[in-house]
């Protein structure tokens, strides 16, 4: 998958690339990230990519052209480099993948700004099925709303409040998106444990010490009993689910979920009762 950011600071991006699980995934291969400049495509020899609104008001706006010119050459690289891969296989004889990749090259171009749809887990599983996503970060007081009309798909929000660009926001995405991708995390169990991947909550986490200024590690978790272990885990999603965020339980439950969480509400009232 290849991932491809639109800003006017690139150099945010340089830790974001060379840590963690970005970093894992382009050695892996399984990601390609770049980040290209607006400002590289400016009409003007002063760089200038902002001007005043028309109608009059405060600030400067981002302008449509250099962001536009900006997607479609990255939308180009992409496909010439892909059509040149697709040339020198020769596994691959489908001529009409040759002539034209695009057609089949699943992209999404968005838009990263406080007024588009919340981001989700399942919005990072859905993007990470795509061949190229560009996300775009805007600036200044915002941007011709051009771009939002006729460039891109989508315009994704990380939450309700206002950044000063869309370079934090586009890191999220590509963060939640690239450990979506078959094989980046290594173990294929570990993004299904993750909070939200399974609608639950997390269950608690420990690690060495076993006891530590009198708080010790629930003995279940030191017993090797893996069906236990299962269980108390799946029990104590739920009891974090229901207690932190209990809207997400308002789905369809398993018969294993509706029975634990009896247990849960059974428990509570017990110790409610023996409180009074
Ligand atoms: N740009 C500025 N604020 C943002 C937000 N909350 N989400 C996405 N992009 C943004």
């Amino acid at each position: 998958m290849r991932i491809d950011i639109v800003s006017l600071f690139p150099e945010f991006f340089d830790a974001f690339f060379s840590h963690s699980i970005i970093k894992r995934a382009i050695e892996a291969e399984r990601l390609s990230m770049g980040v290209i400049n607006p400002r590289d495509f400016s009409h003007n020899k002063h760089g200038q990519v902002d001007d005043t609104p028309y109608g009059g008001g405060a600030g400067m706006l981002m302008m449509a052209p250099p962001i536009f010119e900006a997607v479609e050459s990255v939308i180009a690289q992409y496909d010439s480099e892909t059509n040149s891969a697709y040339s020198t296989d020769e596994m691959c004889d489908e001529m009409s993948l040759i002539g034209n990749p695009s057609e089949s090259i699943r992209r999404r171009i968005i838009f990263m700004g406080p007024t588009g749809q919340p981001f989700t887990q399942e919005k990072a599983r859905e993007l990470a099925m795509y061949d190229q996503i560009v996300l775009i970060c805007g600036h200044y007081e915002g941007v011709d709303y051009r771009v939002e009309e006729h460039l891109v798909d989508e315009t994704i929000s990380i939450g309700d409040y206002v950044l000063t660009g869309g370079e934090l926001p586009a890191m999220v995405v590509a963060d939640a998106v690239a450990r979506m991708i078959p094989g980046v995390l290594g173990a294929a169990s570990g993004a299904q444990e993750d909070s939200f991947y399974e609608p639950l909550l997390e269950c608690p986490q420990y690690t060495k010490p076993p006891e530590f200024r009198g708080w010790a590690v629930p003995d279940v978790l030191r017993s090797g009993h893996h069906k236990n272990i299962a269980t108390w885990r799946q029990k104590e999603a739920l009891k974090r689910t229901r207690l932190l965020r209990p809207d997400l339980l308002e789905r369809p439950l398993t018969k294993e979920e509706v029975k634990l969480l009896k247990e849960i509400i059974a428990e509570e009232s017990e110790r409610n009762t023996g409180e009074v």
